[in-house]
Parts: C-alpha cells; structure tokens; sequence
C-alpha cells in the first residue's frame, strides 16, 4: 500500500476505495476525511462511473471509528465542526449517483459503522464486529449514527445498540439488516470480482435510475415516489441502453452497454 490515506484502484468505471491507516486500525482522522472528500467530490463529476467499493485496509478493521486521541481534547466547537467535516464527507459516498458497497473486513465500529450505513449495502467477514460504542467514551454517535442506524435496523435495535454500546458479530448484523452478507475474509475480494463482472453486464443509466428512484422515493410519500418511479422508467425509453437491452434479450445475445 503507498502511504496516501485513501488508496484508489479502478477497474472499467468501478473504484474501489480503500482506508489506508492500518496501524490506528484505519481510524477516521481529520487528514483520512479531508483525503476522502476530495476523492469523491472527484468521483461526482465522472459521468463513466459505474460503482464504488470502499474497504479498509489490513484484515483487522474496516474502520474502527473516529479517531479518539484526535478528538480527545476538542472544545465542543472543534467537535461540531469534525462532525460537519464526516457528515459532509459520509453524505457524499451516500449521494453519489452509483451504487457504493461496503466490504466490511473486520473492526467497524463507530464512526466506521456510520460510513458503512452511508452505503448501498454492505458485505461482511465472518470475523467482522459492528457496534456504536460511544456510549462507552462518554459521547454519542456523531457521524450520523443516531439517524442512519434506527432507519437501517428500526429505532428498537438502534437504540439497544447505541445505548448500551456493546458490540455485535456478523451473523447478528445479518440477521438485524446491517448487512447484506457474510462470508469468510478470504472470499471477500472474489465477491468483489463478482460484484465487478455483475455490474458490468447491467445498464449504466438503468442503475443510477434505479438507486435515485430508490433514495428519493424514501423521502417521498408513496404516491408521489410512484409517479416518481414511472417518471424515471419512462426516462429509460428515451436513452440507448433500453433499445440495446431489449434488442440483445430479443436476438439472443449479450448486450453491450
Ligand atoms: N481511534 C484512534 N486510535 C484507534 C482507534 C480509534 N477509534 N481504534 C483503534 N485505535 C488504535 C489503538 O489506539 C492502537 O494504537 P497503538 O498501537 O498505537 O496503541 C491500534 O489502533 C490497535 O488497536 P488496539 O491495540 O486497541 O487493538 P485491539 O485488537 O486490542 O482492540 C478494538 C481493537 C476493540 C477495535 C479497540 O482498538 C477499540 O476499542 N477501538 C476503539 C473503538 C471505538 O470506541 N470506536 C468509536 C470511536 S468514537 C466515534 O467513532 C465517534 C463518532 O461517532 C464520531
């Protein structure tokens, strides 16, 4: 790994993030999250972009939360304004207009719990261990940990979780919606290749249409996010891919998006 603190890898349009601070278990910093934003306000404007996978680095930790001896001595200003700095930072991962993918290998805890919550879905390690434990550090979650986790799991787990602070395992996270999959570490980086292969034969318009009728609709009542829906299906009709899509299923053949 170089030592940039976020390292990027593309592959035809879909780049893979990956949190490169091993030692302090890939802890968001104030340089990690400036790096950050920089890259995906970079990534906003590519119009070739296909998807984003955002990892940590090691097989320790995906990001084991803030970085406490950054925070340790900050006036309640200086907190607030390292809050605004991730939740700007997280809001950006969220909103981009592709679907983005936490490979959650190991720790995430925290702040880390936070980023993941900002995906599309996440996949796990079997060895990976989710939890809001601020509690415990005398704080609450400040990265959008008490907004995004009752929507993702329902207000009674979130607050199980965010006020006892104890820490749960994958299967757990599984089985409460946290995540989407769990799998061996090892496996991980062949979902990933899947993943990539997967994406790869979908149409490019056709998946940002359907993560922004998805992430818009939410905010909607249900009719309004169903005219929402038709207004986007019928967008579809206008563009290429629909005619090469529907042509290649109609004459037996890939077809090439
Ligand atoms: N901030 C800063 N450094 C961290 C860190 C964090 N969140 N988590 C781990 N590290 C550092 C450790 O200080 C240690 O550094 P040194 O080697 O220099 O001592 C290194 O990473 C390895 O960590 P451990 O030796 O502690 O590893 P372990 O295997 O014994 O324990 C762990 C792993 C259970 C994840 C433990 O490191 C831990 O509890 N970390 C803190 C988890 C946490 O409380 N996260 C929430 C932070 S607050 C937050 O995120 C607020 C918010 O919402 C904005």
């Amino acid at each position: 790994m170089s030592e940039s603190p976020i390292e990027v890898v593309e592959n035809a349009g879909i780049v893979r993030l990956t949190i490169n601070r091993p030692k302090a278990l890939n802890a968001l910093n104030s340089e990690i999250l400036t790096e950050l934003e920089s890259v995906l306000a970079d990534l906003e404007r590519r119009d070739d972009l296909r998807a984003v996978l955002i990892t940590g680095d090691g097989e320790k930790a995906f990001v084991a939360g803030a970085d406490i001896a950054e925070m340790r001595d900050k006036t309640p200003e200086q907190a607030r304004a390292f809050a605004r700095q991730a939740l700007r930072t997280i809001k950006r991962l969220e909103t981009l207009p592709v679907p983005v993918v936490a490979l959650v290998n190991g720790f995430c805890l925290g702040g880390g719990c936070e980023l993941a919550l900002a995906c599309d879905w996440a996949v796990a390690s079997d060895n990976a261990i989710f939890g809001q434990p601020e509690v415990g550090l005398g704080v609450i979650p400040g990265f959008g940990g008490t907004q995004r986790l009752p929507r993702r799991v329902g207000p009674a787990m979130a607050i199980d979780l965010c006020i006892t602070g104890r820490k749960i395992d994958a299967q757990e996270a599984l089985r409460i919606g946290l995540v989407n999959r769990v799998m061996p570490q090892a496996e991980l980086e062949a979902y990933a290749e899947e993943l990539t292969k997967q994406l790869s034969g979908n149409g490019p318009e056709a998946v940002r249409s359907a993560k922004q009728a998805i992430h818009d609709g939410m905010d909607q009542d249900l009719d309004s996010a169903l005219a929402l829906e038709t207004s986007l299906f019928a967008l579809c009709f206008a563009g290429e891919e629909q005619s090469e899509g529907m042509s290649a299923f109609v004459e037996k053949r890939k077809p090439n998006f």
